[in-house]
């Protein structure tokens, strides 16, 4: 399975630790945003990645990354999402690197406490359609929240102000190589995004979309309490860290 990394936007949130580089370079704990989600594609057994980003300070990342020694990989691809159109308009930016395969795409924001190795295995399995991870949380209206019935979920809405259940949708996706025809159905929403809610309600609603829970802590690190929390939670972690990820 091949995997994709977002870490485009302008992480405005973060201002003013956003004013001179690209969120994802900003620290948690002992190292940068971005180290997290690469770890967990590598320990997932996905090994043929892309990082899309953005902004100014692109160059940035092939500076930090190289070709991904620090991971043990053998190359890290690249691409550039021009402006800040959302999650599915990065996603898009990955269409000629899927070439049509299944991919497994991780928000650049995202830290979880456990692997994703046995969802990844299911979705595999899975073959069609798509997969979401969701997560209980104490404050799911800062979320895509979860509408389960009957083991399934039946439909996602972004920040709810009511939300339908406590699960949040966490930024580990799953899909098949259609969603890059999905995305191009999308309309930007009232923030002005193509919205990965829409890719996923597009799944539900053709039957294709299945889901499983997150054991482990998961946070995003977007905001100033959140990236405060990632870092006080990764500090506490007892899950052993790989060593050879951490000494690039
Ligand atoms: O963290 C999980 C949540 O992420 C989900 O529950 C929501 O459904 C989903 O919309 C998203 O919500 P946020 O509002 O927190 O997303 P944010 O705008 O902070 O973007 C998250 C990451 O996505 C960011 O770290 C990098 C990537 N991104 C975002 C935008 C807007 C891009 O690569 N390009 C973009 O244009």
């Amino acid at each position: 399975m091949k995997g994709v990394i977002l870490a485009g936007g302008l992480g405005t949130r973060l201002l003013p630790l956003t004013r001179v580089t690209n969120k994802h370079l900003l620290p948690v704990y002992d190292r940068p945003m971005i180290y997290y989600p690469i770890q967990t594609l590598v320990e997932a057994g996905v090994r043929d990645i892309l990082l899309v980003t953005g902004g100014s300070y692109a160059g940035d990342f092939l500076r930090l990354l190289g070709n991904g020694e620090a991971f043990g990989l053998d190359q890290v691809h690249y691409a550039y999402q021009e402006g800040e159109g959302g999650i599915a308009d990065a996603l898009g930016q990955a269409r000629v690197f899927s070439g049509g395969d299944p991919i497994v795409v991780v928000l650049g924001d995202n830290i979880v406490e456990d692997s994703i190795a046995s969802h990844v295995r299911e979705f595999e399995a899975q073959g069609l359609g798509a997969r979401i991870l969701l997560k209980e949380v104490d404050d799911p209206e800062r979320f895509g929240v979860a509408e389960i019935s009957d083991g399934r979920v039946v439909g996602i809405e972004e920040k709810p102000a009511r939300p339908k259940s406590g699960f949040a949708v966490t930024g580990i996706y799953m899909y098949d190589g259609g969603v890059f025809d999905v995305i191009e159905t999308l309309e930007p929403s009232e923030r002005g995004e193509l919205e990965i809610t829409d890719v996923n309600n597009a799944y539900i609603r053709s039957g294709q979309m299945t889901y499983g829970v997150l054991k482990g802590w998961w946070t995003d690190a977007g905001t100033f309490e959140s990236l405060h929390r990632a870092g006080n939670l990764v500090a506490a972690r007892s899950r052993p860290l790989s060593e050879r990820a951490f000494t690039g």
